[in-house]
């Protein structure tokens, strides 16, 4: 009896001492990162930083209990040599894990995980979502993006920040926005004010703006922000919101303002949604502006751009969208976009919220485009992914002008051409593609022509990556009717890396990206398939990765 009551005693002491945990911790910071435990199965806490007894920040995060399912970081930098109280309102027995360090956990595979895309843009650690603040100044292509530094899914909205010299080869900095008191870094856009209109210049250097939504419980406001250093640090306005619509709306939906400068009217131009589309908005300082008109039909993470038709200057029109890429083709004189024509689409899929480059020099004069993938790496410490560069013309096609999408000449570098075949029949070309199926990354490029309607296409394991339905008009069930109505050919570009496909149709009249998804037990690999086609030509390209 006395044993038992010695064995109970010993279990709820034993129990205490596994639950009762102090609730902070205190560091004093020496190195660069500090590494982090997370556990998906873990609910989410607050933890919090202080400096000398104020708080630096707060964020909520799946501290690990036990063993984490992987690493998360914060960069220390600025706070090298001080002293940091860290507390978690959640199960604290992960407190004792977080370690300095001058590494990330995990950074010597950095980049070569099983399931990191090869030639697509991710985030070392956590969530990704919309591109934001796509902008070239000097050199370099800003890539901002909605980003849960602490977590792979979505949460304590910042913006993360990538450059690259050539929109291929990424190289990620510090996270450029975070989460304040009037709320967490939703989307949004970045100029380069030349003309100082803002005031946030300092000794010639031209200020670069981000133009944001901040999103409480209760409201999204609009706010600015401004980096003198390139997009490496940031200071926001002291005066912030510069727009507060909810009340004008009747809706807390009023986000993602998407700026440029206007230069006919020699003012700036937002195009913000608001609850049922996008409102046009102008500005001379960046700081105070007027509503001037409404579009209605679209849902987020506005764009207005205008583009030549046919590549002749002196023909321009004006396109707007919202997140799901449907646009409308108009006018545009500072003020009002007048729609002509629309909505069309152009791409379907896994994309989102795509935004285009502003400032990019008249010379090159591109419209190019980065979309978010709505797309899973099984297993990684990360989630979300930005599909490839690609170029935005506008061309006259039987059915009026519509917007093409080819990604960007840069991307000309990864691919090598290892074989190109004319006129093959389909288990020609089947056995021609038999050692590329269980290739990582690749790129097909093939033409093929029915001759027997109703359907054919190509199969991965069986995946359907390209399916044309002749009969109903349909690629992968999307409505598609060739520039040569009575065409029975179909040509596709097809890229395809670790965990996504794109697929580019006849010189980008229509794409559409999917996640890689291989049929469990299927042996199949690459499989052309359709009553009598002919593969009337094969080119097969290896592609180089992005992170070497
Ligand atoms: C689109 C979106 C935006 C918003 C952001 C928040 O994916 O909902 O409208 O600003 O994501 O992460």
């Amino acid at each position: 009896m006395k044993a038992k009551l010695a064995l109970l005693a010993f279990g709820v002491i034993f129990i205490l001492a596994q639950s009762v945990n102090a609730a902070d911790i205190t560091l004093k910071i020496t190195r660069k990162y500090l590494n982090l435990p997370v556990s998906q199965k873990q609910e989410r806490g607050f933890m919090k930083f202080e400096v000398s007894g104020k708080q630096e920040r707060s964020f909520k995060i799946r501290l690990a209990a036990n063993e984490p399912d992987y690493w998360v970081f914060c960069d220390m930098t600025a706070l090298q040599g001080q002293t940091v109280k860290i507390s978690y309102d959640g199960d604290a027995s992960g407190l004792s894990r977080i370690y300095e360090d001058d590494k990330i956990a995990g950074q010597d595979s950095l980049y070569q995980e099983k399931n990191r895309p090869q030639f697509h843009f991710t985030t070392k650690r956590g969530w990704i979502n919309d591109p934001n603040g796509m902008i070239f100044y000097e050199g370099e292509y800003h890539l901002f993006y909605q980003h849960n530094p602490y977590e792979k899914e979505w949460e304590n909205m910042s913006w993360g920040h990538a450059v690259s010299k050539d929109m291929i080869h990424w190289n990620e900095l510090a996270t450029a926005l975070s989460p304040d008191n009037l709320g967490t870094m939703f989307s949004g856009s970045a100029v380069i004010d030349y003309n100082n209109t803002a005031g946030f210049n300092k000794a010639g250097t031209p200020a670069m703006v981000a133009i944001y939504t901040a999103d409480n419980a209760d409201r999204q406001i609009q706010c600015v922000a401004y980096s003198l250093d390139k997009g490496r640090t940031w200071t926001k306005y002291d005066k912030n919101p510069v727009i507060d619509s909810k009340a004008k709306w009747n809706s807390k939906d009023t986000r993602d303002p998407r700026v440029f400068w206007y230069k006919p009217g020699n003012h700036w131009v937002m195009v913000l949604n608001e609850r049922d589309g996008h409102t046009v908005y102008t500005s001379k300082n960046l700081k105070d502006w007027n509503a001037e008109s409404h579009v209605t039909g679209f849902w987020e993470c506005p764009d207005l751009f205008e583009l030549p038709v046919d590549g002749d200057k002196n023909r321009t029109k004006w396109v707007m969208y919202g997140a799901s890429s449907t646009y409308m083709i108009g006018s545009f004189d500072g003020k009002t976009f007048k729609p002509e024509s629309g909505k069309y689409y152009y791409t379907t899929g896994s994309i989102y919220a795509a935004q285009t480059f502003t400032n990019i020099p008249e010379s090159d004069g591109r419209r190019i485009q980065m979309g978010w993938g709505r797309l899973q790496h099984p297993g990684m410490p990360f989630n979300g992914m930005m599909l490839m560069p690609t170029e935005l013309t506008l061309r006259t096609t039987k059915d009026g002008i519509r917007m093409f999408s080819t990604p960007v000449k840069e991307t000309n570098q990864l691919f090598n051409r290892i074989n190109r075949w004319p006129a093959l029949t389909a288990s020609d070309a089947n056995a021609k593609l038999k050692g590329f199926s269980n290739a990582d990354r690749l790129r097909i490029k093939a033409t093929i022509k029915l001759s027997h309607a109703t359907n054919a296409g190509l199969n991965l394991f069986g995946q359907r990556i390209l399916d044309y339905d002749l009969n109903f008009n349909l690629v992968n069930k999307v409505f598609y009717s060739p520039e040569n109505i009575t065409s029975t050919e179909i040509t596709a570009d097809i890229f395809i890396d670790r965990t996504s496909i794109e697929v580019f149709i006849d010189g980008g009249a229509y794409s559409y990206s999917m996640e890689r998804k291989m049929e469990p037990g299927n042996k199949e690999g690459f499989h052309f398939w359709g009553n009598g086609i002919d593969v009337k030509e094969l080119e097969v390209f290896q592609v180089g990765s992005a992170w070497k």
